[in-house]
């Protein structure tokens, strides 16, 4: 009983960590070269085009599939598949203690992104920007390796494990300030949220507990209730997230005039 508990955990604590993060989790570090020129196929925008939201919402869809590859003229690494690289995570409940870390997990997926709407907003200097999106499947694999100490016992399952994400939907919300430097109106980003839903996820992971035949159970019972899972561990996930992403797009911007991207004639 006390080894299912404990695959258990491991399972749950690999959906967070893959499909979110934890403590101990970093983005993998981006050189932010400063841009003051834009190469000719990158998409731009116009303020004052009546249809600034068709506008952007195309730009978008444009460069999404180059994330393939990444897009050096805009300080994007490859970002599909996408290595998340090493990350741990601790745990200590009083009866239960542990450790788990994840190594290599790789993410597919992002390049078949799709914009459904965007909604952007300009007032003085205050930019507000609404969007909607999904991803109509997204592959999350890796190794896993945990300790764990329940009361007396002490387990440490290790393997790999895979997920299967389908239809990841995204609304965020993000707004900051615009703001003037060397000629250049840049944009500082204040406020980002993102609430993700995902429609359907499969996990497998092997290794949880000696026996294959249980090390299966136990993963049919989590398909079954991910989604209870899912919603408990959401607001503490996106907690960890949000700032990293804040951090993220502060960088992205503070290299790039927004001017580049939303002409002003
Ligand atoms: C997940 O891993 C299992 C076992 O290696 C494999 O049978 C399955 O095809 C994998 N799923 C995906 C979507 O790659
Ligand atoms: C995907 O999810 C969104 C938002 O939850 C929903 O509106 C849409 O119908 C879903 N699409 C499919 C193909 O299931």
């Amino acid at each position: 009983m006390a080894s299912v508990l404990s695959a258990f955990i491991v399972v749950v604590t690999l959906l967070g960590v893959s499909l979110a993060a934890e403590e101990g989790f970093t983005l993998p570090p981006v050189e932010y070269k400063p841009i003051t020129k834009l190469a000719a196929d990158i998409p731009t925008c116009r303020q004052e085009d009546a249809n600034i939201n068709e506008c952007i919402k195309q730009g978008f869809q444009q460069l999404t599939p180059r994330l393939k590859n990444g897009i050096s003229d805009l300080n994007i690494p490859p970002m599909d598949p996408f290595l998340l690289g090493k990350s741990s995570y601790n745990y200590n409940s009083g009866v239960l203690q542990g450790r788990i870390a994840m190594r290599n997990v790789v993410v597919h997926g992002l390049s078949e992104g799709i914009i459904d709407k965007v909604d952007y907003r300009l007032k003085n200097n205050h930019v507000r920007l609404e969007m909607l999106s999904h991803i109509p499947q997204m592959l999350a694999e890796g190794a896993y390796k945990a300790d764990i100490k329940l009361n007396d016992m002490k387990i440490t399952p290790k393997g790999t494990f895979n997920i299967t994400l389908t239809n990841v939907s995204m609304k965020s919300r993000s707004s900051g300030e615009l703001y003037e430097r060397d000629g250049h109106t840049y944009l500082r980003l204040a406020k980002l949220e993102a609430e993700p839903k995902v429609g359907d996820m499969r996990i497998y992971a092997n290794g949880l507990v000696p026996d294959p035949a249980l090390n299966d159970v136990i993963l049919d019972f989590i398909n079954q209730y991910w989604r209870q899972l899912y919603q408990a561990m959401l607001p503490e996930t996106m907690a960890i997230w949000e700032p990293l992403m804040l951090k993220a797009g502060n960088d992205f911007f503070a290299a790039l005039p927004f001017d580049l991207l939303v002409t002003k004639d």
